[in-house]
């Protein structure tokens, strides 16, 4: 067994080893959106290790290429669902922010200000800031979120590594 602390919650795990970052982010019932179901090709996992970079299993190819194209991605950065815990001492820094699929999943919030950064599922970039009223004009300016999002799925579904 292996622990694992989340930050800014201030909650400590113990996974058994070679457990990824996403599996103890789940069972701590915290909410993943995962658009592109682990395979290491979206956005919504983006996590900051504070310590214990070393005993994380290496960045693979994939999750290389993935961070490239991330907003915010810094040598800290890591994909939860390709990142296995191997060592004792990680420290992980959860996002700030909520991902979104689909503009429509903004509706609920309409003429609210957003409680957190809304986040592009693919490149982690802020749509919008926290703070900010959502408005109809914002969420219709989001509609090709949705074709972003399904060329992700079908990426996935299609795509063999
Ligand atoms: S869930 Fe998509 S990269 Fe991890």
């Amino acid at each position: 067994m292996k622990s694992v602390q989340f930050e800014p919650i201030n909650s400590r795990i113990q996974v058994n080893t070679n457990t990824n970052i996403l599996e103890a982010i789940l069972a701590e019932e915290l909410d993943v959106l995962m658009a592109c179901g682990g395979k290491g090709m979206c956005a919504t996992c983006h996590v900051h290790v504070e310590t214990g970079q070393q005993s994380l299993t290496p960045r693979t190819e994939r999750e290389q290429r993935t961070l490239g194209r991330i907003t915010g991605c810094n040598t800290q950065s890591r994909l939860a669902c390709q990142a296995r815990v191997i060592g004792e001492g990680v420290v992980i820094r959860l996002p700030d922010g909520m991902y979104i699929e689909r503009a429509e999943d903004l509706m609920k919030y309409l003429g609210t200000r957003a409680g957190s950064n809304v986040l592009h599922p693919i490149d982690g970039s802020v749509l919008i800031e926290k703070g900010k009223i959502i408005t109809k004009s914002r969420i219709r300016d989001l509609e090709s979120l949705r074709e972003c999002y399904g060329k992700l799925r079908t990426a996935n579904t299609t795509r063999s590594y």
